[in-house]
């Protein structure tokens, strides 16, 4: 596409997640029963160039400092009424598969990994999101080789 070309319309599949889409700023927390619980600050960028699946890029920061702390980035796709699919890489060298249902009434989604590669601990990832008085709402759960999945963060964004 030219640089200067329009801007595409949404793609029809992309309509029911038309929420997510933006670019979102906003703090979270993060804890895990092995770890120290710590804040961060956060940027993510839902967007789309027409086609029926959404690019997103994320970056995070340490809330006191601005220090550079995890990033990840990936492709959610839709897949039929109510499911996606989500491809994930994240800084740590860590990739999931994810897969999931989303409720474009309810403004949310779901997603559990069917695939977690390259990662020495980590063997589950669960991730919710959801869009409500205009906030974005994520948490993230994971389970490792010695802990059952549970929270490891939980952030709220608005729209930039
Ligand atoms: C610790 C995974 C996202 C910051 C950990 C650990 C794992 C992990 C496996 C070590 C736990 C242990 O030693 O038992 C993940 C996964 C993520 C994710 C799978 C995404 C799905 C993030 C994000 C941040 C973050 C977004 C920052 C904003 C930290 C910190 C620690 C940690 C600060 C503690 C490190 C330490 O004490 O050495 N994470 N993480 N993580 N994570 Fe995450």
């Amino acid at each position: 596409m030219a640089e200067n070309a329009p801007a595409p319309g949404l793609h029809p599949k992309l309509q029911p997640l038309a929420f997510m889409l933006g670019t979102w700023r906003g703090e979270g927390e993060g804890e895990f029963p092995t770890i120290s619980s710590f804040r961060y600050g956060e940027e993510i960028k839902f967007s789309h160039v027409g086609k029926p699946v959404i690019a997103y890029t994320q970056k995070t920061w340490k809330a006191a400092s601005g220090e550079p702390m995890h990033a990840e980035s990936g492709y959610f796709r839709p897949t039929g009424e109510g499911s996606l699919e989500a491809v994930i890489a994240q800084s740590t060298g860590l990739a999931e598969v994810q897969k999931g249902t989303y409720d474009s009434k309810n403004q949310s989604l779901e997603l559990g990994s069917s695939l977690v590669g390259n990662a020495a601990k980590v063997v589950e990832i669960r991730r919710h999101l959801k869009y409500e008085g205009d906030e974005l709402r994520y948490t993230v759960q994971m389970g490792t080789h010695t802990h059952e999945a549970q929270r490891h963060l939980q952030a709220v964004l608005k729209r930039v």
